[in-house]
């Protein structure tokens, strides 16, 4: 049934008229002292206060109604069944089944553990001073290049330190170019990772990659050249021997658990990916078993459906308070944005309601000093994804004593920061009590109210606070899952289909129709506007 043709939509509709549109934070944490510990909650690894939300218990209880009569469960059991819940492209989608142990018995795990014994015996030969290599180079972009390229720095803490790995996937030269100007051609490995082994700035950087390679007078392609896909014969074509395969039932976006997740097994080594799995296994063991009330995705994904279509919030920002996570922003908008934006259901027909909000943002404490100030004063009321890990990453590095001491400061006021945004978002400040504050930088001129009412914040804006105790594999598993199963949960709401990506297709067409005009300089049959920019930029 389509959501908003259930009761629980209907019954959430009266209920955000009724309670929800004026919901005030403050004044619930003020009637009821036990909120924090009503609206936390526990997935595998991660804890979740979900208490600084615009929610009450009929909120959630006719949000899990709504969950029901849609159908979130059945569609998640048929996920994990393998049935093809990709419907637009015939094909099951089974990322899960890549973290399954091997002797849970889950589907396809004989060839699932064939390809992951392969790749981790051969990242471990990468791996060993006598491989020969120190510089990794994976050259993929968007589910082939976002994954890896947040998870490695994310562990670097858990990595070979004598190796440097390198993410390239612009096709704009200005990101090969450089990188290639450090690089020995005799100690490099390129990984070539592309699902399709089609993609037009994969294989034109491939190509560079492989002319500067020969250029640099190096011949043994075979050896520093591997790829990752699941079109082994166009990486044959392309001259690599040695290929890691995976399916047509693994998500570009949901495919660093596969093949494409090599440079992590290289960096991290094959215990930490296997932590990697196992961390991610025990959210799916998570979202598959517990009841929905403490599901810990599910809630998520069923606040978001709250905010966007009842609150009408157009975005979320994600706040890491992890330096090692800066490049999850960038990774969960490909996973949010990708699979869930989309405007028609699963039957084709345009929906009436929103869908993925948009997702971005930056390390904390990076974006307090750019963009919060929009958070706390802007118009639009952004709800504030917080992540904050308790334990550093350095603790597993020999560092001066000073400096550690040092350091347990800084990661104090990293937290302290955290939280105290939070706080803001929440509490706000009258502009009484501005006035009542002295304010050094104010102008002296400028009447006083008028100077409080710029320093007033209105507060009650909510956030969630994620909390991991610290940033090691197995956590960073749960928390990418419990994240995959979030943008399942909201999808699964809509009614759409979160698996495919048709919106990058025309694009991508139009492209291959532009390419040659921008030699010729034909602009026959353009439009006005593309024909001027064609001009000016050949
Ligand atoms: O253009 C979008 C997309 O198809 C993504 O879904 C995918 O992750 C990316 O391109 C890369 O595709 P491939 O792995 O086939 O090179």
């Amino acid at each position: 049934m389509r959501c908003d043709d259930t009761a629980a939509w209907a019954a959430l509709r009266a209920h955000f008229d009724r309670d929800g549109r004026h919901f005030d934070l403050r004044s619930a944490f003020a009637s009821d002292g036990r909120r924090f510990e009503r609206l936390s909650f526990e997935a595998p690894h991660l804890f979740a206060d979900l208490s600084k939300n615009w929610l009450d218990d009929s909120t959630l209880d006719l949000l899990l109604q709504l969950a029901r009569e849609v159908g979130v469960e059945a569609r998640r059991d048929a996920m994990f069944a393998g049935s093809p819940v990709n419907t637009t492209e015939g094909r099951a989608v089974l990322h899960t089944a890549l973290r399954a142990p091997r002797d849970a018995g889950g589907p396809h795990s004989a060839e699932i553990h064939e390809v992951l014994d392969a790749m981790l015996a051969y990242a471990e030969q990468v791996r060993a001073a006598a491989s020969g290599f120190d510089d990794v180079v994976n050259i993929g972009i968007g589910g082939s290049d976002l994954g890896a390229q947040m998870v490695v720095p994310a562990l670097a803490a858990y990595a070979e330190p004598r190796l440097r790995m390198h993410f390239v996937a612009n096709v704009d030269g200005h990101e090969l170019v450089p990188l290639l100007a450090r690089l020995d051609a005799r100690r490099t490995l390129f990984v070539v990772a592309s699902k399709t082994f089609t993609t037009q700035e994969t294989l034109a950087n491939a190509l560079a990659a492989k002319a500067w390679f020969h250029a640099q007078g190096a011949t043994d392609l075979a050896r520093h050249f591997v790829a990752t896909t699941t079109n082994v014969q166009a990486a044959a074509a392309f001259g690599i021997d040695t290929c890691f395969g995976f399916w047509d039932w693994v998500g570009g976006r949901y495919s660093l658990w596969s093949a494409i997740g090599l440079p992590i097994a290289i960096a991290i080594g094959a215990e930490h990916f296997s932590a990697l799995l196992a961390g991610a296994h025990a959210n799916d063991r998570h979202i598959a078993e517990v009841p929905l009330a403490r599901n810990l995705p599910v809630l998520l994904g069923l606040v978001d459906v709250w905010y966007r279509n009842f609150h009408g919030l157009a975005s979320r920002s994600v706040a890491p308070y992890h330096q090692g996570l800066a490049r999850l922003p960038a990774y969960l908008q490909q996973l949010e944005m990708e699979s869930n934006g989309k405007r028609v259901g699963l039957d084709g027909e345009p929906l009436p309601y929103a869908t993925a909000p948009v997702v971005w943002g930056e390390p904390g404490t990076n974006g307090q000093h750019a963009y919060f100030q929009m958070l706390h004063q802007g118009s639009d009321v952004i709800p504030v994804e917080f992540i904050a890990v308790r334990q550093t990453s350095h603790e597993r590095r020999v560092l001066p004593e000073a400096m550690r001491v040092l350091l347990a400061d800084q990661q104090r006021k990293l937290l302290a920061n955290c939280l105290a945004q939070a706080q803001a978002l929440m509490l706000g400040k009258r502009a009484d009590e501005a006035l009542a504050e002295r304010a050094p930088t104010a102008s002296p001129t400028l009447d006083a109210q008028v100077i409080a009412r710029h320093r007033s914040f209105p507060g009650n804006r909510p956030s969630t606070t994620l909390v991991l105790e610290r940033l090691d594999p197995a956590s960073l598993g749960a928390l990418i899952a419990c994240y995959e199963h979030r943008v399942f949960t909201s999808g699964a709401v809509w009614g759409i289909n979160s698996f495919d990506q048709w919106g990058v297709e025309l694009g991508k067409a139009l492209c291959s129709a532009l390419l040659p005009r921008l030699e010729s300089g034909d602009a026959s049959g353009l439009d006005g506007s593309t024909a001027g920019l064609l001009a000016r930029l050949r």
